[in-house]
């Protein structure tokens, strides 16, 4: 559906950023009704402000094509994090599964009740939570992102039925057979996020090498969670069921009824874990891959500074890991971040400064004709 590129953003007084820039393929930048429902959501994503949501800095269109700025996460997508510890065999300890849904659960609440500036509610959605939208900054923040984008490639038609499979694996059953849905529909996805964290498996088996097919998440079959050693089972097995409930009204009637339930199950067992410690577990464990990232995160800042913007195939943040298969997410082949394309970076940089540049130079020329004036009259009464 995208490309996503590493850019950068220059202010008229050289402050720079590193962002994201989500580059809609110009097929669908074409289909008039996809682009609409895109300008759409995206409009309604630029709302957010919260801390748990990747901020959308821009939205617009170059040369014909859509495209998304956002703000950058240096991190690991929690597809990616689950790849890492699977190949390295790392658990992912109980309490940061906890933390990381009850994170996600946060910015769902604040999203789904967010209200236009009358008061009436914005009815936003995600529809597509799953693990690689949701980011994990090497500090330890939680952050989704691709708020509302599902909703277009859904309703566009131009997307390939290989697409669309790649996510039914964190579909609602309302959202595979796409009734009208609320909601409720994400937080059926965080249950089955949930679910594979606690489990350490796949809830929706695939046949190898393809993906979860839409039958299967609109037949909802699901399994009970594998037993584990969790504290109080009884009471997070019931959380995870009632999230995974097929039916909307059976499931928790708000993201923050279910992110209270978590929290109680929480605070009962002694499980709180903090950003903080995240961030540091995920420095302990990944120290080298965090390390390789960063170096390589600092090769592209440094080729867009010098606007050395030739084309780079990179992996960043996404080299395809292997690992065990119960873990291993169906490859979906999307090209990973990649320095953003001459144009577009231009597009980026405020073109608004130059009025401000015309008012520098004048003053710089002022000044020099007073001094060359002043020097004049020195040298006259001399
Ligand atoms: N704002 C961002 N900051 C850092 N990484 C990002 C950002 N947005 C997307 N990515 C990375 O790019 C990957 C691909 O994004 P996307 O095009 O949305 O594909 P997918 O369908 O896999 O979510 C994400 O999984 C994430 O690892
Ligand atoms: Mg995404």
């Amino acid at each position: 559906m995208a490309r996503i590129y590493l850019g950068r953003a220059e202010t008229d007084l050289g402050g720079e950023r590193l962002l994201v820039i989500k580059r809609i393929l110009p097929i669908l930048s074409d289909n008039t009704e996809f682009s609409r429902l895109l300008v759409d959501e995206a409009k309604l994503a630029a709302r957010l402000s919260h801390g748990n949501i990747v901020q959308v800095l821009d939205l617009g269109r170059h040369d014909g094509e859509l495209y998304i700025a956002m703000e950058y996460v240096e991190g690991f997508d929690l597809r990616e994090l689950l790849r890492r510890c699977a190949k390295e065999q790392i658990g992912l300890p109980l309490d940061f599964s906890l933390l990381i849904v009850s994170e996600v659960l946060r910015a769902l609440d604040y999203a789904h009740k967010k209200r236009d500036e009358t008061g009436q509610p914005l009815g936003i959605v995600h529809r597509d939570v799953s693990p690689s939208n949701v980011l994990l900054s090497f500090e330890g923040e939680v952050k989704i992102c691709d708020f509302g984008i599902a909703r277009a490639a859904g309703v566009g038609g131009e997307l390939s039925p290989e697409a669309i499979r790649g996510k039914a694996a964190y579909m609602s059953p309302e959202a595979a057979s796409g009734e009208a849905l609320d909601g409720r529909s994400d937080l059926f996805s965080c249950g089955i996020i949930l679910w594979e964290l606690l489990s350490g498996q796949r809830l929706y088996r695939a046949p190898e090498g393809q993906a979860v097919a839409l039958e299967t998440a609109i037949r909802a079959e699901i399994r009970p969670l594998p037993a584990g050693d969790y504290p109080d089972e009884e009471r997070l097995r019931s959380i995870v069921n009632q999230a995974l409930a097929r039916q909307p009204a059976q499931r928790h009637a708000s993201a923050r009824e279910m992110l209270k339930e978590l929290d109680g199950y929480v605070t009962q067992n002694k499980l709180a874990a903090s950003p903080l410690r995240l961030g540091e577990w995920l420095t302990r464990h990944f120290a080298t891959d965090i390390v390789d990232l960063r170096r390589e995160r600092e090769v592209l800042a440094k080729q867009l500074a010098s606007a050395e913007l030739g084309p780079y195939a990179s992996s960043y943040l996404h080299a395809e890991l292997p690992g065990p298969p119960s873990l291993q997410a169906p490859a979906l082949d999307i090209p990973r971040l990649s320095p953003l394309p001459p144009s577009l970076a231009r597009t980026m940089e405020r073109s608004s400064g130059a009025p401000e540049r015309t008012q520098s130079l004048l003053l710089t020329i002022a000044v020099a004709l007073l001094l060359a004036l002043g020097a004049l009259t020195l040298y006259l009464l001399r």
